[in-house]
């Protein structure tokens, strides 16, 4: 399967509704647990902080209920962003519709930058991060949550079944639309190591890089600061 930002912004646009539920019971509630991980590793931050990729604010409430500042979200999905609208009026959370790739700020604006599942879906990994340091302020910190593949080799054929068999029924079954479940799959297969990732960071010109592996590696919490 190829990337593609059409189709891609076409799924999220149809599964929308679900999109949430399907996580919850896909993830057996980990996923809960990992975004309460990002707000935690992003409480002291400076503001303004930058959620990216938000969907349907699911990680931007996290972070403004542990540090109370105000926050922008943004995603290139209206519908995910109109869809979660109810859930943000009594918070100060600002949505934009944008490109994540081509961010409508200037230079030097976010003391944080948090993108939860989201940089797996963008074309162009390596420009994203170039994007992201442009915005950062100096000192800056880049909190990455992304899919990642398990190294113990039984529990791989294990996950392989979970990812190929189960999510697209699940997600299928519940949104109507088994395909963006395959597109998931795909998508977390082809995605670059935690080792790959850190030295993109690192060419980017981001310092500090770390990464913890959650959940038998399944998923991983990247940190990155803005020299
Ligand atoms: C898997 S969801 C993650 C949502 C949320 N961060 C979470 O933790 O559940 C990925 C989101 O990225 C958005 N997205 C994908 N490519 C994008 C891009 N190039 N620019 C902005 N948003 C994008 C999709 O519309 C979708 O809402």
């Amino acid at each position: 399967m190829k990337k593609d930002k059409k189709f891609i912004k076409e799924k999220f646009d149809k599964i929308v509704k679900r999109y949430d539920l399907v996580n919850l019971i896909g993830s057996f509630g980990q996923d809960k647990l990992w975004r309460k991980k990002v707000a935690q590793v992003l409480k002291s931050t400076k503001p303004p902080i930058l959620d990216l990729c938000c969907g349907p604010y699911t990680l931007s409430i996290e972070i403004f209920k542990k540090n109370f500042y105000p926050l922008f979200a943004l995603d290139f999905s209206f519908s995910m962003l109109y869809y979660g609208k109810k859930r943000i009026s009594n918070y100060p959370i600002y949505p934009v519709c944008a490109d994540a790739e081509v961010l409508p700020f200037k230079e030097n604006t976010f003391g944080g930058i948090s993108i939860a599942f989201g940089l797996r879906n963008l074309t162009n990994i390596k420009g994203a991060l170039k994007e992201f340091y442009r915005v950062l302020n100096p000192k800056g910190k880049l909190v990455i949550l992304e899919f990642s593949w398990p190294k113990n080799k039984i529990f791989q054929k294990i996950y392989q079944i979970y990812l190929e068999k189960y999510i697209p029924l699940l997600g299928g079954f519940l949104t109507g639309d088994k395909s963006a479940y395959l597109y998931l799959a795909d998508s977390i297969k082809k995605f670059p190591s935690p080792e790959e990732i850190k030295n993109m960071l690192l060419e980017t010109g981001f310092t500090e890089v770390k990464y913890e592996p959650l959940t038998m590696d399944i998923v991983t919490l990247y940190t990155a600061y803005k020299a």
